[in-house]
């Protein structure tokens, strides 16, 4: 099948990438190329020994997206990746984040809804605010969003949601991402974030490696069992294969309705001093740190129900913490040589 992926350079688009290729999938990437860098088509290429179409296109630009779409009138599927992320920034510039991650999806759903090509869409743990409740599951209530980033993901949902309930045979799946971390287990691709990392994993793996200040423990104040706040961390391997089945679900129509939701994560909850000590333990390396005050905007505790994606698509994790935090410090060690 031919799949288009959006974003397909980038952290997690470059993972589901190689396993589409693997899977004998014909891919489109599309990358505007702002959050990441060729050198990644390469290693896709290194890997998987196969080549991906690849288009330079920013999904803002409508006629280079419809284009792309008059070349390749057969695409089979959408797996949307392309957006904004950085949670601060969103902050400092919500305009940036409206307009690309709103105007890109809108210009997307032009092209997809017609054509009912099936749709899936990145969205995030995010929706769901300070959880009234854990594990937490499908049918937790969207809270109000913490940032425009958080905004993005949220409208998101809603737009696909309301083409869906329009156009009858468009269909889409909205994942609900917890903390992705990790990298590729040949450690050919990972998270490269420009300038000061803001996620967890890459600034540990870069103080880990003197690249950088001590990590700062943002609060241990919170009330959890050692102070600090809790996540659900899942290997960037696991969330792609999610993808793979996901994609397969929707490509042989099994949808029950138009729109499903589904979590993906791990199902367990980790503090992140838990998380400094299972890198020292699973690397031997060990991290310098600092605890510091809240950061703004944290929520307190977040871990994924999986039950849905396990029963429903069959879905389950393969990899565990300690390996999802080796593949990171591979992955850094290959980018400092
Ligand atoms: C949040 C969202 C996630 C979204 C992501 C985008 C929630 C629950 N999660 O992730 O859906 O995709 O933003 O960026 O809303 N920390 C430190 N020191 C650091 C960095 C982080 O202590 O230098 C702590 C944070 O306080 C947090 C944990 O590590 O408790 C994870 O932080 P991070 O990796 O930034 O992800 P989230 O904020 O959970």
């Amino acid at each position: 099948m031919k799949v288009l992926v959006t974003g397909g350079l980038g952290y997690i688009g470059s993972h589901v990438t190689t396993l589409l290729l693997e899977r004998n999938h014909e891919v489109i990437i599309l990358d505007d190329l702002s959050n990441t860098s060729l050198s990644v088509l390469n290693s896709i290429e290194n890997i998987t020994q196969k080549k991906p179409f690849y288009e330079q296109i920013n999904l803002c630009d409508a006629a280079a997206v419809k284009a792309l779409f008059d070349r390749h009138n057969d695409v089979a599927g959408v797996i949307h990746f392309a957006a904004h992320k950085a949670v601060a920034e969103s902050v400092a510039q919500p305009l940036k984040y409206y307009h690309n991650n709103i105007e890109g999806l809108l210009n997307l759903l032009d092209l997809l809804v017609p054509k009912k090509i099936p749709l899936l869409f990145s969205s995030s743990c995010t929706v769901y605010g300070n959880a009234d409740e854990l594990p937490i599951t499908e049918h937790h209530p969207v809270k109000a969003a913490a940032s425009p980033y958080g905004a993005t993901k949220q409208m998101g949902e809603q737009i696909i949601t309301d083409c869906c309930n329009a156009q009858a045979g468009f269909h889409a799946i909205l994942l609900r991402y917890f903390n992705p971390i990790g990298a590729h287990t040949s450690a050919q691709i990972g998270e490269a974030p420009q300038g000061v990392p803001q996620n967890l994993i890459p600034y540990l793996v870069e103080a880990a490696a003197g690249k950088r200040p001590a990590l700062q423990i943002f609060g241990t104040d919170y009330p959890t069992p050692d102070g600090s706040c809790i996540r659900d961390y899942i290997h960037v391997m696991d969330l792609a294969d999610a993808h793979i089945v996901c994609l397969a679900h929707l490509l042989e129509k099994k949808q029950t309705s138009p729109t499903e939701i589904y979590n993906v994560g791990s199902g367990k909850g980790h503090s992140v001093l838990e998380v400094v000590t299972a890198f020292e333990k699973a690397t031997g390396i060990s991290v310098p740190t600092k605890i510091v005050g809240r950061r703004k905007g944290d929520v307190l505790q977040a871990y994924a129900d999986t039950t849905k994606i396990n029963t429903q698509l069959g879905w389950k994790t393969k990899y565990s913490l300690e390996e999802a935090l080796r593949s990171a410090w591979a992955w850094e060690q290959r980018r400092n040589n």
